[in-house]
C-alpha cells in the first residue's frame, strides 16, 4: 500500500529534538548560525516541530530559539522547560515570535526520579504536573507534557499525570524512554494501556520519545505508533546523549518503505535525508558511522559479488529503496582550477546550499587552492570544504605555520607557530609520532592540557591524493568540544582539526547549561 494513500488519522508527527536533546551529545554543541541552519533545513524538509532549544539553560540557547522562532515558516516551534516557572516563562518568551510557537514542559515521575533527583512524593509531583501545564497555557495554546523516565513509572501513577497534564490543557503528552530501557511489546502495551484507560486521552496527542541505549530507540518509537502514538521524537543521524535518540531518517523511511506492514506516513520530503544527516554532522563535529542505516557511507554500498551481480541485473534483488530516494546522488567530478565563480555558484547550489556573500568567496578560493594542489575534485571535495567553511568560528588560536620531522626509530618534532589574539607564538616538540609531536606543540604554544577524548582520519574520496578529513575532540574543565577538518595533507588536517576543537572549548556557553541538561 502506498504511503500517500492513508489517511489522515494515520499521520505521524515528525518532532526534531536535534537542536536540543541532540545538542546534548557530548562535544556536539552548535553556533548560533549552525542551529539557524539546521532549522531551516528542518523546516524546508517538512518536519512538523522543530524543538529548538532549552531557552532558559544560557542566552544563547535563548537567543538562538528566538530567532529560529522569528524565522520559522512552517514548522511548530518548540521550547524546554522544567516544571519550573521561571523555565516555562522563558520558554513562552523565547518562542513568542513563531508563527506557531510550543512550551514542552516536563518533570520526572518514577520512583527513582522522585526520591533522588527530585525529593517529593508522587501527589507533590502530581500537583506541580497541573501547576506546569496550567502556568504554560496560560502563555500559549500548544503546550506540551512529558512525564520523565515514564518506562520506569507504575502505569497507575503515570496515567493520573496524564490525566491531570490533558484536564490542565496539555495537547501533547510525550511518553520518554528516557534512559532506552525498554522493549518495543513493554513501550507499545504502555501506549496501548494510557490510550484506552485516561478518560480524557482522546483530547491529546501521543507522542514517543526514546533513547538507543539497548540499540531500541527506533523499533520502541514504531511500536508506540502502532498503539496509537501520532507524534515520535527523534533527531538527524540519532545524535543524542550517550548512544542517542530514535534517528528520524530510520522512521521515516521505515514508514515509507514498509508502508504495507505500518499503514502510517509523514509529510518528510525523504529527499533531503541524505543532506539535513551531513549537515548535522558538520555542524556537530560529529562522524556518521559507514554503516548507519539511511544515511552512512555504506548504506546503498554492495560489495560482495553476487549481491553485485544481482544489483546488476535488477536493483530490487538487493535494494530496498533507492539511494535517491533519501538524496544521494551520484558521485560527480567538478570542475578544475580553470572554473569560474558561476560555475561553482552553480554546483553548490546543485548541491544544495547557498551561502551568503562573505562564506561564499571564502568558500571559493579555498576551492582554488584546492583545485591547484589536487587534480580531481569531487562532490564530496566541495561539500567538506563548504562544511568546514560553515563550521568555522571566530578562532582566537590560529595556526600561522607548521612544519613535521620523522624518521624511522629517529625523533619526531613538529616546529609550529600560532597566532594567539594576534600575537604569534612559535614552539618546537617533540612526541612519540607525528600526531603526537604536533598535538603536544599545540598545547604547549597554547598554554593548555586539554585532553584527547577522541582523534580519527578518514578519506574524504577515493585516490591517494583524497583529502583527509580529520575529527578532534577534547575535552576540558568539564566542558567537550569536537572539532573537524579537511585538508589534502594529514598532519595539516589533524593540527587545524585540534585547533578547531579548542577554539570551540573557548568558545562561550552560557555556564549554567551544563547543570540544567535535560534527559
Ligand atoms: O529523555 C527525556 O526524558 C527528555 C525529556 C526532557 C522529554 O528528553
Ligand atoms: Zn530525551
Amino acid at each position: 500500500m502506498s504511503s500517500t494513500s492513508q489517511s489522515n488519522t494515520d499521520r505521524v508527527f515528525i518532532f526534531d529534538t536535534t537542536l536540543r536533546d541532540g545538542e546534548q551529545a557530548p562535544g556536539a554543541t552548535m553556533t548560533f548560525e549552525e542551529k539557524l541552519q539546521v532549522a531551516e533545513l528542518l523546516d524546508n524538509m517538512g518536519v512538523d516541530i522543530i524543538e529548538a532549544g532549552f531557552p532558559i539553560a544560557s542566552n544563547g540557547d535563548f537567543e538562538a530559539v528566538s530567532e529560529i522562532a522569528r524565522r520559522s515558516k512552517n514548522s511548530v516551534i518548540a521550547g524546554l522547560a522544567r516544571a519550573i516557572p521561571a523555565d516555562i516563562d522563558r520558554a513562552g518568551a523565547a518562542v513568542r515570535l513563531a508563527p506557531r510557537g510550543r512550551i514542552h514542559t516536563f518533570v520526572s515521575t518514577s520512583p527513582i526520579h522522585l526520591k533522588y533527583q527530585m525529593n517529593k512524593n508522587q501527589d507533590e509531583v502530581l500537583e506541580l504536573v497541573t501547576q506546569s501545564v496550567t502556568q504554560a497555557r496560560n502563555l500559549i495554546d500548544d503546550v506540551e507534557w512529558s512525564a520523565m523516565d515514564a518506562t520506569r513509572t507504575p502505569i497507575d501513577y503515570l496515567a493520573k499525570c496524564v490525566e491531570a497534564a490533558i484536564n490542565a490543557g496539555a495537547t501533547t503528552i510525550n511518553i520518554p524512554d528516557t534512559v532506552g530501557f525498554s522493549v518495543p511489546e513493554e513501550y507499545f502495551a504502555m501506549f496501548k494501556t494510557l490510550i484506552e484507560t485516561v478518560p480524557n486521552a482522546d483530547k491529546a496527542i501521543f507522542s514517543t520519545h526514546c533513547h538507543n541505549d539497548l540499540g531500541m530507540a527506533v523499533a520502541n518509537s514504531i511500536a508506540g505508533v502502532q498503539a496509537g502514538a501520532r507524534q515520535v521524537e527523534c533527531t538527524i543521524n540519532g545524535l543524542g546523549e550517550r548512544a542517542g535518540n530514535a534517528a528520524l531518517e530510520e522512521i521515516v523511511m521505515a514508514l515509507k518503505t514498509r508502508g504495507d506492514a505500518l499503514p502510517f506516513h509523514t509529510e518528510i520530503d525523504a529527499t533531503h535525508l541524505a543532506r539535513a544527516s551531513k549537515i548535522v554532522s558538520a555542524a556537530c563535529n560529529t562522524p556518521v558511522q559507514f554503516n548507519k542505516a539511511i544515511v552512512g557511507k555504506n548504506a546503498f554500498a554492495h560489495e560482495s559479488g553476487i549481491h553485485q551481480d544481482g544489483m546488476l541485473k535488477n536493483a530490487e534483488t538487493y535494494e530496498i529503496m533507492t539511494p535517491a530516494s533519501v538524496g544521494i546522488k551520484e558521485t560527480s567530478l567538478v570542475m578544475g582550477k580553470h572554473s569560474g565563480r558561476a560555475a561553482f555558484k552553480d554546483k553548490l547550489k546543485d548541491l544544495g546550499y547557498e551561502l551568503g556573500d562573505n562564506a561564499f568567496q571564502e568558500t571559493f578560493v579555498r576551492f582554488k587552492e584546492l583545485a591547484d594542489r589536487k587534480k580531481n575534485v569531487y562532490d564530496e571535495d566541495l561539500i567538506a570544504l563548504v562544511d568546514d567553511e560553515m563550521g568555522s568560528i571566530e578562532d582566537k588560536i590560529k595556526l600561522v605555520a607548521m612544519s613535521v620531522s620523522s624518521a624511522i626509530g629517529g625523533d619526531h618534532t613538529c616546529e609550529l607557530t600560532v597566532s594567539v589574539e594576534g600575537d604569534a607564538k612559535s614552539v618546537k616538540v617533540s612526541g612519540t609520532g607525528s600526531v603526537d609531536a604536533i598535538f603536544n606543540a599545540i598545547k604547549e604554544a597554547v598554554g593548555a592540557n586539554p585532553h584527547l577524548v577522541h582523534y580519527g582520519v578518514d578519506a574524504v574520496t577515493g585516490g591517494t591524493d583524497a583529502q583527509a578529513n580529520a575529527h578532534v575532540r577534547l575535552e576540558m574543565n568539564g566542558k567537550i568540544a569536537s572539532g573537524r577538518t579537511a585538508e589534502p595533507d594529514t598532519l595539516v588536517a589533524s593540527a587545524r582539526a585540534y585547533l578547531n576543537a579548542y577554539n570551540r572549548l573557548l568558545m562561550e556557553r552560557g555556564a549554567s547549561a551544563q547543570g540544567v541538561m535535560a534527559g
